[in-house]
């Protein structure tokens, strides 16, 4: 049976080692792996083998299983390594200072309206964030003053991955980590003043102004004293820059776990001036910015006292701040990549930033 094993193993060492494609290997794995091959034949002999000889044999057989195994999937790396560079080698060669087409592309609607509220909330002396996409459970609800079973996780269903992890529904799920990052702000005597734009996912219905992937850009401010007039007047003042143009808005009470008290911001609906449109389902008004005085629960969990600091938070709707900024009447306008649609609102590109130095 050792005489066997060890044969097997040169007989497969000159083979593996002239094998010269992934094709070649897989052929050796049925040869030798099979189940008319020599290993599984050899395995079947166990059973004609004296009892005291059959743990030995056993483990000899399983060495030779595992190391033909452990060479077929190293060489199997090796080869396809070699067949990566091959392809890259054959490619044509391309000509880096080849023109550029001028008339080729724009930037995206909801890029340039992100840019805008971004160069705003600066003025201000807010920093700007980037966030992930996949997010845990905790940031996205329980942080957020939502644990596990309540109902407002009704809103906002979504689509959960094999991790545990999730794509996240809103940017309210960077609140927890801005706010432990930010905090030193306020031991420095300074206010947290953050932007956080970020693409949220939901599992929903799409129609004309609901999407299942669609941006929003959150903020939050944090100080001693910060009240609902401060919250007001950062609102009033980003929308006004926005739209250079008198708008109607109202403030109403709206339910959010992570806000106490919160509010719903509409702006009376620009595509058919308040009279009811598909675009804002028939109401008049779009539901544009939610916002409200962050819950002391969410302050807490960022580790900052809610009995001296207090704060607002805004969760800007930027897809449908872009609807109402050119006019679009749809919202599949701005993920159907139709350049056709998505360019005759902007013609802005990536060429124009760099004549500006941008
Ligand atoms: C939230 O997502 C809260 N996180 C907002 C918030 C932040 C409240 C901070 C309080 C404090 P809501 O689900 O309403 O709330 O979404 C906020 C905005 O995102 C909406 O007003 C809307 O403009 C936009 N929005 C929500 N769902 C969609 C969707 N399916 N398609 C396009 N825009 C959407």
């Amino acid at each position: 049976m050792l005489e066997n094993a060890n044969a097997l193993k040169e007989q497969f060492l000159v083979k593996v080692n002239s094998a010269a494609s992934s094709n070649e290997l897989e052929q050796l794995r049925i040869e030798f792996l099979g189940k008319k091959g020599p290993i599984t034949s050899l395995m079947s002999e166990l059973r004609n083998i004296p009892n005291e000889q059959k743990k030995e044999a056993g483990q000899i057989i399983n060495e030779v299983k595992q190391f033909i195994e452990k060479t077929l999937t190293e060489k199997n790396e090796e080869i396809k390594k070699a067949e990566e560079e091959a392809l890259i080698n054959s490619a044509e060669d391309y000509d880096v200072s080849f023109p550029l087409n001028e008339d080729k592309g724009s930037y995206h609607p909801i890029t340039l309206v992100q840019r805008e509220v971004e160069d705003i909330f600066a003025g201000m002396g807010f920093s700007i964030e980037d966030y992930d996409e996949i997010v845990d459970d905790y940031h996205c609800f329980e942080a957020l003053n939502i644990p596990k079973h309540h109902p407002a996780r009704d809103m906002q269903d979504t689509y959960y991955l094999s991790s545990n992890q999730l794509l996240k529904t809103h940017t309210s799920a960077a609140q927890n980590a801005i706010l432990i990052k930010y905090k030193k702000e306020l031991e420095a005597n300074r206010p947290i003043r953050v932007i956080f734009p970020g693409r949220c996912f939901r599992n929903e219905k799409i129609d004309a102004c609901h999407e299942n992937t669609f941006f929003q850009m959150e903020g939050i401010m944090v100080d001693k004293d910060i009240s609902i007039s401060n919250l007001i007047y950062f609102m009033k003042t980003m929308l006004s820059e926005v739209f250079n143009r008198d708008i109607t808005v109202r403030l109403r009470p709206g339910f959010f776990p992570f806000v106490e008290p919160g509010f719903e911001l509409d702006i009376q609906c620009l595509i058919c001036g308040g009279d009811g449109c598909p675009s804002c389902k028939g109401s008049g008004w779009l539901e544009l910015c939610p916002c409200g005085m962050i819950h002391p629960n969410v302050l807490s969990m960022g580790g900052i006292d809610p009995e001296e600091y207090t704060g607002f938070a805004f969760g800007l709707g930027l897809t449908r701040l872009a609807m109402m900024r050119y006019g679009i009447k749809d919202i599949r306008v701005f993920n159907s990549c139709s350049l056709k649609s998505l360019s005759q609102f902007t013609n802005r590109t990536f060429i124009d930033d760099e004549k500006e130095g941008k």
